[in-house]
């Protein structure tokens, strides 16, 4: 999100009003040429402070985090990414009197206890992923420090998202993205989530636009904080698979579910925004 995000914000607001980091080096060269671009550790607290100190940041959106699928090989190790980090932006959110911050969080903040279809804001949160708990901890943060700081927190609850430009990391939902590439390479996938596993996806321009939106709007209007339901639409593997073939009529999809099924069949499978 942040690749897509960065290149907006930088048009949006001037390249030099935007300021990007990542722990990696090994990032687009628009990214890295394009703007401001710098290597920076999100649990480092010292590093991160000092960083938007001496650069007058007044609004942040933190979106360093590991997914789902990636976070269940070591959730000890997803926790502390995820949580970590979020509570050192919140920390400097009030310390420096940070004027607006965004943290996304996700359907994964879903899980036990659901009705599939339409669920509503106010859905009971049970996840089953170590990541739908970072997630679940750092909306109620985010109400939190806006209820005993007026710290002005907000997100929302991203579906899956599919971008075209940027490769997939390590989510349930990015066979979605994968998929178009072994269609272009190989014309055929093997897909980890099973046939008939309905989830809410976005394209990102959309969730690029939603984050923009929520950003720009004034805080009287908002009634939550860090997490607004989101929704554009849903499909399985086999709707993807069969637009696929449109275009590459030899194209095929074979199915071997791994953890990742149960993950995606403890989400929604719409998801009511209104
Ligand atoms: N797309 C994310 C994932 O699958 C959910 O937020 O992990």
């Amino acid at each position: 999100i942040g690749t897509e995000l960065t290149t907006e914000f930088r048009s949006r607001y001037g390249s030099d009003n935007v300021y990007c980091t990542d722990i990696r080096d090994d990032v687009s060269s628009q990214l890295k040429e394009e703007g401001n671009y710098d290597i920076l550790n999100v649990l480092n607290y010292d590093e991160l402070s000092n960083f938007i100190k001496s650069r007058n940041i007044d609004a942040i959106v933190h979106l360093a985090a590991i997914l789902s699928g990636r976070g269940e090989n070591n959730p000890f190790n997803c926790w502390e990414v995820n949580t970590v980090s979020a509570m050192n932006v919140f920390k400097i959110g009030v310390e420096q009197s940070i004027k607006r911050i965004f943290i996304p969080s996700s359907m994964a903040a879903w899980g036990l206890g659901i009705e599939p279809d339409n669920v509503s804001q106010a859905s009971i949160l049970r996840p089953t992923s170590i990541y739908g708990v970072t997630k679940v901890a750092i909306e109620r943060l985010a109400e939190y420090f806006f209820l005993k700081y007026g710290l002005d927190t907000r997100g929302v609850r991203f579906p899956g998202i599919i971008s075209s430009e940027a490769l997939p990391g390590g989510g349930t939902t990015d066979y979605a993205v994968e998929i178009f590439y072994d269609a272009i390479r190989t014309k055929h996938y093997k897909s980890f989530i099973n046939q008939g596993t309905l989830l809410p996806m976005m394209y990102m321009p959309d969730a690029i636009k939603s984050v923009i939106m929520l950003m720009e709007a004034d805080i009287s209007k908002l009634r939550y904080h860090g997490d607004y339901n989101i929704a554009a639409f849903s499909f399985a593997p086999e709707d993807l698979a069969d637009e696929i073939k449109q275009f590459i009529p030899d194209f095929t999809i074979e199915y071997e579910p791994d953890f990742r099924q149960k993950i995606a069949e403890s989400w929604p499978r719409t998801i009511d925004d209104s």
